[in-house]
């Protein structure tokens, strides 16, 4: 078996323990030559690049991303980011007085606000079902977001892997669930593709947003929207430019000028983890995001909440006591300063965690750093945690 790049593939700086891979991702040193190499194409003939060469080299990667996530690449279109693509579907869903959009409590922040100025605008409402972490089977998720269907749904939109609690959510079957009462259903993929195997054929969503700056390691900032041929004549992006009567595809193809040099290199950023193999990748995180989210549990007195088998390569630590949002950014730039340790504070439930990633780059003593600092803090009197 070949062995696993490590932290030398990556630009990070060697003094932090950077366990916020889930935030915005990290691009390999080969991506981003790939990356600058493609910049360096583009300023070379600028606008026979970006007129005559990037049409044909966006269908290329285009279908190269259709492959591994198993789409079919008429619906595969490219935005920058996942609030782009989020944004661009809830923007377009023609909601009326009284209709009723479904989310959950774990649904990102932004999507939220999305949602909110939607339903707003409409006259329509928003139910937000509670999925309680740590969840007990897959049976009771798909149950909590189903049960709060009803006739006035038109929208589901749930989290394929969620950012505040890194939970898997059992999409399949809660797509199964919304097709069988007509609902059309919105998945939040930011995290997912890369993180785990992904097969859009399979799944039948109505629409699926994914980063590829997160964990597929693009540079920043590339995402996908796959649309299914039953949306493809009503979707078109925020920003109209020259596509526009092309249809789906084109009109995504041409939003204005802007750098393709982070798209251009998705393929680069493949090629990374075909090498390093996603199998043995996906394991090595998973593992290492549990392991290292029990270390600092059982070390500061706490519990890393997870069902099994429905957490990948991030997961929470409790906190020791209740912090409102100015204390969980307090804490976080604390860690930051003072311990060299990166890692975000999330929300759920009415409680704040400690949302440990893992990437190839991470080791164990990151971990065991973060959970020094901690304790170091509880020992000088400084509960921060
Ligand atoms: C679940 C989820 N959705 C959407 C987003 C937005 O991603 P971006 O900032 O790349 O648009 C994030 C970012 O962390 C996320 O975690």
């Amino acid at each position: 078996m070949s062995e696993l790049p490590d932290a030398s593939a990556w630009t990070l700086d060697p003094d932090l323990a950077y366990l916020n891979h889930g935030g915005f991702g990290a691009a390999p040193r080969s991506v981003l030559a790939e990356q600058q190499a493609w910049r360096e194409a583009m300023e070379r003939n600028p606008a026979g690049f970006l007129t005559r060469d990037l049409p044909g080299l966006v269908d290329a990667v285009r279908d190269q991303v259709a492959r591994f996530l198993g789409a079919d690449a008429e619906g595969l279109v490219f935005t920058d980011n996942a609030t782009t693509g989020t944004q661009t579907v809830i923007a377009q869903t023609r909601l009326a007085p009284g209709d009723e959009v479904l989310t959950t409590d774990h649904c990102y922040p932004a999507v939220l606000a999305q949602l909110h100025r939607a339903v707003d605008a409409a006259g329509a409402v928003l139910r937000v079902a509670p999925v309680p972490i740590p969840a007990s089977s897959r049976a009771a998720v798909i149950a909590a977001v189903v049960s709060w269907l009803s006739d006035q749904t038109r929208l589901v939109v749930v989290d394929h892997v969620a950012s505040c609690s890194g939970l898997v959510f059992p999409v399949e079957e809660i797509t199964a669930e919304c097709r069988r009462h007509g609902v059309a259903v919105l998945v939040d993929g930011a995290h997912a593709a890369g993180m785990l195997p992904v097969d859009l054929g399979r799944l039948g969503a109505d629409f699926w947003v994914g980063n590829l700056h997160k964990w597929v390691c693009a540079p920043k900032a590339v995402a996908v929207l796959h649309t299914a041929p039953r949306w493809r004549d009503a979707v078109r992006p925020l920003v109209a430019s020259h596509g526009m009567s092309g249809g789906y595809r084109p009109s995504f193809d041409w939003t204005g000028t802007r750098d393709p040099s982070a798209l251009l290199a998705v393929p680069a950023a493949l090629a990374f983890f075909d090498r390093a193999g996603w199998e043995a990748t996906r394991q090595h995180n998973s593992d290492l995001a549990r392991r290292g989210a029990e270390l600092v549990a059982r070390r500061i007195g706490t519990s890393a909440p997870a069902a099994d088998g429905m957490t990948s390569a991030m997961r929470l630590v409790r906190l020791r006591q209740a912090l409102d949002e100015q204390g969980a950014r307090a804490l976080e730039d604390h860690l930051l300063r003072q311990h060299r340790v990166i890692v975000p504070v999330t929300s759920h439930g009415g409680w704040q965690w400690l949302r440990v990633s893992a990437q190839l780059y991470n080791t164990i003593e990151d971990y065991e750093r973060l959970a020094e600092a901690l304790l170091a803090d509880i020992e000088r009197g400084m509960d921060t945690a």
